[in-house]
């Protein structure tokens, strides 16, 4: 018995160290890569059996090869579309109500994604130009964002797209794309316009996050007729539900009319304080109002979501420990994995 256990202790350390011959490259236990990614444990078993990150079984956990997680991390990651055939997901950030954390989400759920090592653009479609801003860009010296690339056919949508800092890419909006609502009325199917324009970007991500203004405008409509889904930011606060009828109506209006596609992923309660009673009670209510369609997910109301773009970073830098933090990757496991 005790001759047999300590022959296999033997296999398994000479295992270990021909893994580690072979490959001369370090592992992680799955809490070391949990914890560089900011998921739970749970989070990186799913992830191994999906195949998203290379492991080795020993023993009771697994070895996951440096590589592999760097690999996930986006390190030299991109393949060409030509060879995956991938499309990208289009996902958009509405609510027609302003200050709700659309622009907060839309950055954080994207950067979370780049951290699970996927190939991201988001796409500002505010006229405010808070994302482009968020993200590092310049806007009062852009000569091109999306305001051309919607009115003018021929302009390339890549020579417009630019890189950030965080490892996202961005198409960038800036004040002149208030004209675009506009403007538009007078384009041939004005509503589809900017769907065309991501069908030409689609193969180069895998997924496209649509910032969307405070309204249910063009703009708007452009972006549900060009997603696969919808996310809702909401606040729980008192009369935060109330045009979350109007919104949904006009969901189910666009699956009819230009997308039949449409799903909602998802309403995102944002900026919770989970100390008052208030704010619970408006959660339950919104989860009894409208089962199945509130994210398990709750973003925490935490002073430094609010810093974090001040200081150019996405929450996940600026304090990856926080709960608000946590809970955008678990987003983005989630938003990945449907
Ligand atoms: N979880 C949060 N905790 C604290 N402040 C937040 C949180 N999420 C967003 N905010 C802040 O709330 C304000 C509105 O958020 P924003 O994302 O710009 O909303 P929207 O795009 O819907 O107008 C911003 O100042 C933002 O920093
Ligand atoms: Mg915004």
């Amino acid at each position: 018995m005790e001759a047999e256990r300590s022959k296999a202790e033997a296999r398994a350390a000479i295992g270990r160290t021909a893994l580690q011959l072979a490959t001369a490259e370090s592992f992680l236990s799955t809490k070391e890569v949990a914890r560089r990614l900011g998921v739970d444990t749970k989070t990186v078993l799913r992830y191994i059996r999906q195949g998203k990150i290379r492991a080795v079984k020993l023993g009771r956990d697994y070895r996951i090869a440096e590589s592999s997680l760097q690999a996930l991390l986006g390190v030299g990651s991109a393949q060409p579309a030509e060879e995956t055939g991938s499309r990208a997901l289009v996902t958009a950030i509405v609510n027609q109500k302003g200050g709700v954390g659309k622009t907060t989400t839309t950055f954080n759920l994207g950067v979370a994604l780049h951290r699970l090592g996927r190939r991201v653009l988001l796409v500002d479609l505010d006229p405010q130009a808070s994302l482009s801003i968020s993200a590092g860009i310049n806007v009062g010296t852009l000569s091109l964002s999306v305001y051309q690339v919607l009115l003018d056919e021929e302009l390339d949508p890549f020579t417009v797209i630019r890189k950030t800092s965080s490892g996202v890419d961005i198409l960038p909006a800036t004040i002149d794309l208030a004209a675009a609502e506009i403007e538009l009325v007078n384009v041939t199917l004005r509503e589809l316009v900017l769907r065309d324009v991501l069908e030409k970007i689609r193969p180069h991500y895998d997924h496209i996050l649509i910032d969307c203004p405070p309204s249910l405008g063009l703009l708007t409509v452009n972006a549900l007729a060009a997603a696969d889904r919808v996310i809702i930011p909401m606040q729980c606060e008192f009369l935060a539900t109330r045009g979350l009828a109007l919104l949904l109506r006009t969901l189910s209006k666009i699956q009819g009319r230009l997308n039949r596609n449409l799903r909602v992923a998802g309403i995102l309660p944002t900026m919770f304080d989970s100390r008052t009673t208030h704010a619970r009670e408006i959660l339950d209510e919104l989860k009894a109002t409208f089962p199945g369609q509130v994210f398990d997910i709750t973003v925490k109301h935490t002073v430094r979501v609010k810093e974090s773009p001040a200081a150019g970073l996405p929450i996940m830098d600026y304090d990856r420990d926080s709960d608000a933090s946590q809970a955008y990757m678990r987003l983005a496991a989630e938003v990945d994995s449907a």
